[in-house]
């Protein structure tokens, strides 16, 4: 398992996503200080899922074409998505942000 460095804590707002550059991409998400970490390519299509619309109930939608997914379980939850999204166990250091791959 690697641990990658995301960013400080403090610099990943509540309703906010960063994008993880590593092969493949990882989007992790804070919603209300809980941080969660899933594929970033849409499981439906070629789009960026840190890009998406993060709801409060710890979801996040598409935004290509709006299939939302639980960023706790990265099932989908409505069409036209189908799979789930790969989802990656998260870890704080301190005031270090990391995502976790194996
Ligand atoms: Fe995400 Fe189509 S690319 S729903």
């Amino acid at each position: 398992m690697k641990r990658i460095f995301v960013c400080k804590t403090g610099e990943l707002a509540s309703g906010e996503a960063r994008k993880v550059e590593v092969n493949p991409a990882v989007a992790v998400f804070n919603v209300d200080g809980v941080f969660y970490a899933v594929a970033d390519r849409c499981s439906h299509g070629n789009a960026s899922m840190s890009e998406g619309y993060v709801e409060d109930d710890a979801t996040v939608e598409c935004p290509l074409h709006a299939a939302r997914f639980c960023l706790k379980t990265g099932a989908a939850q409505c069409l036209p998505a189908t799979e789930p999204l790969r989802t990656f166990p998260v870890a704080v250091a301190g005031d270090e942000l990391y995502v976790e791959i194996s």
